[in-house]
C-alpha cells in the first residue's frame, strides 16, 4: 500500500483536507501530533516523507539542542514539518528564534496560553503560529491573538488533557470558528472518525498515540509493546486524592507507577496534616514524583515505573507498522466508510 496512491474516493478526502494541506503545505491534513522523546528526527522525518506533517516536540530541550534536531530532521526529510513549544520553558523566545533562523515553517504552542511576544515574534519571523484551544473563549481568544490556527483536543488523547472530550469540543467549537483552520485531537485511530471531523467542518486531524507503533519511531520496544497490548479502559487520567494538592491530569496506561503515585500523595498528605512539610513543599513534592517518568519509560523501557502516556485509541494499535502504512490505511478507511455513505450502504 502506498499513502501516496490516488484510490477512488481519494478526491473527496482530498477535498475535505484541502484547507488543512494547504496550510501544512503538506499532501495529507494529518498532523503527527508532538510527544516528548518520542516525536524526534526519525518520527517526524518519516511522518512528513508518508504525506503527512511531522511535529518535533521540543519539550525540555535547550535552544543549540533544538537546533540540532531541527537539523537532522531536516537532512532526513525535503518535505514540512513543524516544532512544538512549551510555553512554560524558560527559553521561550530563544527557542521560537532557533526555529526561525532553521526556517521552520509552524510553530505549535502547547501546554498554556502562549505570551503575546512569542506569536509575534513568530510571525514577523515568517512561521505559521498553531495554538491549542482548550475552549470556545480561549479558542477566539487565541484567533484574535494571531493564531493561525488552532488544535482542539479532547480528554481522549494521551499526555496531558484538559476536562472535556473531543465529541463535545468539537460541537462547541467548529460551527463557530471558520477564519483559520481548527484541527481535530483525541482519540482518533481510524479513518472513518477522521472523515466524520472533516464532515464537521474540522480542516485535518492530529494523531499521536496511533504512530507511537510506527517502525521508524525510535521508543523502546517495551514502550511499544505496551501500546500493543493496551486497551482502551487502560489509559486512564491520573488520579488526585485531595483537592488541596492538586494533579495535572495525565492519561496514561496504568502500571507500578501509576499505583506508587496515589500512594506517594497520600504519604505527602499525610506529613503535611502532621505538621512534616508546608502545603508548598508538599505540593512541590507530588509533582516531582513524575519527573523524568516519560524518558524512563520511552527511551529506557521501564514500563513498570516510567510514565506511559497513551490516549484511550491505544486500543487501535495492534502492531508496529511503517509510517507510510498507517497513513495509507488511515486514508482507505477514511474512503471506504465516504463510498459506502454514497453509495447508501
Ligand atoms: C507519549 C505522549 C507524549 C506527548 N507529549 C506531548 C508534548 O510534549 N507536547 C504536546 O503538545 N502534546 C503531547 N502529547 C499529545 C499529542 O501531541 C497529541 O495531541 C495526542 O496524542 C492526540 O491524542 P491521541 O493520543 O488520542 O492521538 C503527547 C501524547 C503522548 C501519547
Amino acid at each position: 500500500m502506498d499513502a501516496q496512491t490516488p484510490l477512488p474516493g481519494a478526491d473527496a478526502i482530498d477535498a475535505l483536507m484541502a484547507r488543512g494541506a494547504a496550510f501544512l503545505g503538506a499532501r495529507y491534513a494529518i498532523l503527527g501530533g508532538a510527544m516528548s522523546w518520542v516525536s524526534e528526527r526519525n518520527l517526524v522525518a518519516a511522518l512528513s516523507n508518508a504525506g503527512a506533517f511531522g511535529v518535533i516536540a521540543c519539550g525540555a530541550m535547550m535552544p543549540d539542542r533544538l537546533a540540532e534536531e531541527i537539523s537532522a530532521t531536516q537532512a532526513l526529510t525535503q518535505k514540512p514539518f513543524g516544532v512544538n513549544l512549551i510555553t512554560m520553558h524558560p527559553n521561550l523566545m530563544e527557542l521560537v528564534q532557533v526555529c526561525l533562523d532553521a526556517k521552520v515553517g509552524h510553530i505549535v504552542f502547547a501546554g498554556g496560553i502562549p505570551p503575546g511576544p512569542a506569536i509575534k515574534a513568530a510571525k514577523e519571523g515568517g512561521a505559521k503560529v498553531i495554538c491549542f484551544a482548550p475552549a470556545f473563549a480561549l479558542a477566539k481568544k487565541l484567533v484574535r491573538s494571531g493564531a493561525d490556527a488552532l488544535v482542539i483536543e479532547g480528554s481522549e488523547a494521551g499526555g496531558h488533557i484538559g476536562p472535556v472530550s473531543l465529541t463535545v469540543l468539537a460541537q462547541e467549537i467548529l460551527p463557530h470558528i471558520r477564519d483559520v483552520p481548527v484541527f481535530v485531537a483525541g482519540g482518533l485511530g481510524r479513518g472513518e472518525a477522521i472523515l466524520s471531523y472533516l464532515e464537521m467542518g474540522a480542516a485535518g486531524v492530529q494523531l499521536g498515540t496511533r504512530f507511537v507503533c510506527a517502525t521508524e519511531c525510535v521508543a523502546h520496544a517495551n514502550f511499544k509493546r505496551a501500546f500493543i497490548r493496551g486497551a482502551a479502559r487502560d489509559a486512564l487520567p491520573t488520579v488526585q486524592l485531595d483537592e488541596n494538592f492538586p494533579v495535572i491530569p495525565v492519561r496514561a496506561l496504568q502500571n507500578e507507577g501509576t499505583k506508587r503515585f496515589l500512594e506517594h500523595q497520600a504519604m505527602v498528605i499525610g506529613r503535611f496534616k502532621s505538621g512534616a512539610v508546608t502545603k508548598e513543599a508538599g505540593q512541590l513534592e507530588i509533582e516531582h514524583y513524575w519527573a523524568g517518568a516519560l524518558r524512563r519509560a520511552v527511551v529506557d523501557g521501564d514500563v513498570e515505573n516510567g510514565s506511559l502516556m497513551a490516549g484511550q485509541s491505544v486500543g487501535l494499535v495492534t502492531c508496529e507498522q511503517p509510517s507510510v502504512e498507517i497513513i495509507a490505511e488511515l486514508l482507505d478507511q477514511a474512503r471506504a466508510a465516504l463510498l459506502a455513505r454514497r453509495a447508501g450502504v
